[in-house]
């Protein structure tokens, strides 16, 4: 039997669940939300596509912790999105207080969770959590690094007037404007990009993926979701299958890349325990450099957090 727990069934959480029951690789997804009758019709609605859509998947939606007990996975969404002018780092003030209080009452009724985190400002946050949880780090992490590269990947893939399937990349870095690209490891059906693109072309391909959830968001007046729901599946999907699969996520590092006690996207597998491995390139000077300054952004919302004295 595996459960998992998708808490906030907004925009993104529902399509966690939804995407989830399409995988048709857990028991049961459970959806849980203040707003608990919309929790409940967005379940409701899931499992009535499953009869068309061939799943066996069960969706409940709540308000109520007790529903989550004894979860294998937690998707954690609750929070504010952000709004044409605003950036992640804006969220902390509000989502702080969410992430850490949805933390403490998961670990009520699952002790031993894994926990993924989607909730703005992503690095941050996934630290709170982390913090609040008391759980060892290696069960603890977030959702950005994924989707950061489908974007990059799509873009290049339009360029390029190829299919999705054949772009390979690695990004790292913070979920924010500093996330750092690497066209040194990012490959076309095993060709190196840069063989197959003019380096302007590549350069303004780069700069489009930083602020790609900006973009988003300009269009729509609040942030994406069906890209960012299937990015966390796919890191669920990875877990419950045991399949350790290398993505980017964002990790406490110990050390790698000379840096520590934070959390930062770079690129490990992904299994049944949680994160097995952080793998640790040889970046060169000026990607290094890039990482570096990443971090040094995220370090200076995590002194916001820390002021906020919520853990
Ligand atoms: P949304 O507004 O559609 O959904 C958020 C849901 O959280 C709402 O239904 C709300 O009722 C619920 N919620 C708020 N406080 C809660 C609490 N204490 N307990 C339970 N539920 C609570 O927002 P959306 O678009 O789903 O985004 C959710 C978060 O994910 C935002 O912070 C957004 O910035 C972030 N995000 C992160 C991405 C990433 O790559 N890491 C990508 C996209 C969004
Ligand atoms: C995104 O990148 C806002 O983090 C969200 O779409």
């Amino acid at each position: 039997m595996s459960k998992v727990t998708v808490v906030g069934a907004g925009n993104v959480g529902a399509t966690v669940g939804n995407v989830l029951a399409h995988k048709d690789i857990v028991n049961e997804v459970v959806l849980l939300d203040l707003k608990g009758d919309m929790a409940r019709g967005k379940a409701l609605d899931s499992w009535q596509q499953a009869p068309v859509d061939y799943y066996s998947t069960k969706l409940r939606g709540t308000d109520n912790y007790k529903d989550t007990k004894g979860s294998d996975v937690v998707v954690i969404t609750a929070g504010i999105p952000r709004r044409p002018g605003m950036s992640r780092d804006d969220l902390i003030g509000t989502n702080a207080k969410i992430v850490t209080s949805v933390t403490k009452s998961i670990l009520k009724y699952t002790k031993n969770p894994i926990i993924i985190v989607v909730s703005n400002p992503l690095d941050v946050m996934t630290y709170a959590a982390w913090k609040s949880s008391g759980l060892d780090s290696s069960r603890v992490f977030g959702m950005a690094g994924i989707l950061d590269t489908a974007r990059y990947r799509a873009f290049l893939a339009t360029e390029l007037g190829v299919s999705p399937k054949d772009l390979q990349a690695v990004l790292m870095g913070g979920h924010g404007d500093t996330m750092v690209p690497l066209p040194r490891y990012t490959t076309v059906a095993g060709i190196p990009v840069t063989e197959m693109i003019e380096k302007d072309k590549l350069k303004v391909i780069v700069e489009r993926t930083k602020k790609g959830g900006g973009e988003l968001v300009k269009l729509m007046g609040t942030s994406a979701w069906y890209a960012p729901g299937a990015a966390a599946a796919q890191m669920v999907e990875s877990i419950i299958k045991d399949e350790n699969r290398i993505f980017p996520c964002c990790v406490q590092l110990k050390g790698e890349y000379g840096l520590k006690n934070m959390f930062l996207g770079v690129p490990v597998q992904l299994g049944k325990k949680g994160i097995t491995k952080t793998l640790e390139l040889k970046l060169n000077k000026s990607e290094m450099k890039l990482l570096h300054k990443s971090a040094d952004h995220v370090k200076d919302v995590m002194k916001v957090f820390n002021k906020m004295k919520l853990v």
